[in-house]
């Protein structure tokens, strides 16, 4: 047996609920579930004290590590890690100017090899995705109507909050219907108009239908964004000798779906696929020209380390060696799963064969009863408890990555057997709602 932590020394120190504020106490009600968990889970903001391949340990446990989005294994790649002293040598740790001031060169060798990547006419590098749709989407809508996907990421929200409390107006479409879209956009009077959506879904491993989504975002004269953040360095172009049916060299939604980046602004991120804190955004020379005028990230937000610099860098070149043989491994690995998952009868909104595997649960409630179950079989997920997604929709989420192994994923299957036996699991013939994203 594990032997379960006390969490409680880490729960939150809050005072008596007499006299509390009401704003405090509206927040701990919302989200007490996530944090009760948080506070009492062994597999909820762990302390992993040691890791080997993907295998993890916390306290005296060792788990097969289902909860990392390091896609291609970078994180672990050899060639990568020993990529980093020399830059460090010559850059130091960090080097602190805003991108304003200056960016050590570093930085011109990135956007040159990505927009070489991507296919695009430019690109712009900021540490996180965050800090793009924060400062991006409130520059692309100025004072007009934004269209955002019900089911978008967090952040995406966020970013387009902040547009609208400078003016923006924000109308939702509904989760993977371009039709809808096409009707919004076609009563809108605003001629001012950007689409924001993700890439890859987070939750449900599924892409959008980019080639809908696009058509008609340029059929009504709007600017289309999309966040890839799970597409990137996993999906790309299609060529009848790929590898895999993830395409090839992991160039992300708009080459998969052999879309153009015309009226098409393409974000994504380096630190899943490519293990580093790094993210970008894919657009028109003029739109980055007024970027690095006009986004406060650009003007006054700290750079990425020089390590993770360092390994954007070897990425792209291991990404050119091996990224296709990686590619065709995770593809492997993650059918291994997908089959498996089949054979239970359990159900997944996963329709695609990428590596994000949503399992929802028949009762929310039972979350943490779940993750218990799993963690003491060895195997680390992602719980998606409420209020990450709403209730209907509560359960856990497996990534797979080219450095798990097959025993890792039999053990996980194993696992799940035992769940679905006790009849925790969505069978297939249970409807299942459509996953909101979260991370
Ligand atoms: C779809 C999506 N967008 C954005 C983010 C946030 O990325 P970053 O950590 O670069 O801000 C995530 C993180 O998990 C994500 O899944």
């Amino acid at each position: 047996m594990y032997e379960v932590r006390d969490h409680s020394a880490r729960a939150p120190r809050l005072p008596a609920a007499v006299g509390r504020a009401p704003w405090l106490e509206r927040w701990l009600e919302t989200c007490r579930d996530l944090s009760e968990l948080t506070a009492s889970h062994p597999m909820m903001d762990a302390v992993i004290d040691e890791i080997d391949g993907r295998m993890i340990r916390v306290g005296d446990r060792w788990l097969a590590d289902f909860a990392s989005c390091n896609y291609l294994g970078f994180d672990l790649d050899r060639d990568i890690i020993d990529a980093v002293p020399a830059a460090l040598d010559a850059w130091g740790t960090h080097p602190s100017w805003s991108r304003l001031l200056g960016s050590p060169a570093l930085y011109e060798q990135i956007e040159e090899r990505l927009t070489a990547l991507l296919g695009c006419e430019d690109s712009l590098v900021l540490p996180t995705i965050t800090h793009i749709h924060m400062s991006v989407i409130p520059l692309l809508a100025a004072s007009g109507t934004i269209f955002l996907d019900e089911r978008a990421h967090k952040t995406i929200y966020d970013g387009c909050q902040a547009a609208k409390a400078r003016g923006a107006a924000v109308r939702r479409f509904r989760f993977e219907d371009p039709d809808h879209l096409d009707e919004l956009l076609a009563a809108e009077r605003d001629p001012t108009r950007l689409v924001c959506m993700d890439g890859v879904n987070s939750m449900t491993g599924n892409p959008p239908d980019l080639v809908a989504f696009a058509a008609a975002a340029r059929r009504h004269g709007a600017l289309l964004y999309v966040d890839d953040a799970h597409g990137f360095g996993v999906i790309g172009e299609r060529d009848p000798n790929e590898s895999s049916p993830y395409g090839r060299r992991g160039n992300s939604i708009v080459r998969y779906a052999g879309e153009t980046y015309d009226n098409l602004v393409l974000v994504a991120g380096f630190s899943k696929s490519y293990s580093s804190l790094l993210a970008f955004i894919a657009c028109p020379t003029e739109v980055k020209q007024m970027l690095k005028v006009a986004a406060p990230p650009y003007l006054y937000s700290g750079p990425s380390p020089v390590a993770s610099l360092a390994t954007v860098l070897a990425g792209f070149d291991v990404n050119e060696r091996r990224g296709d043989a990686l590619r065709a491994r995770l593809h492997e690995l993650t059918g291994r799963l997908l089959e498996g998952i089949d054979r239970l009868g359990v159900a997944t909104p996963n329709r695609s064969g990428l590596p994000i595997v949503e399992i929802p649960l028949r009762d929310h409630k039972r979350i943490a009863d779940v993750g218990r179950y799993l963690f003491e079989r060895g195997v680390y997920v992602t719980l998606a408890a409420y209020p990450l997604v709403p209730k209907a929709e509560v359960g856990f989420r497996m990534q797979l990555t080219a450095a798990n192994t097959e025993d890792e994923v039999d053990a996980a299957l194993l696992a799940l057997e035992g769940l679905a036996e006790r009849g925790l699991l969505r069978t297939r013939d249970d409807a299942i709602g459509t996953l909101v994203a979260t991370g």
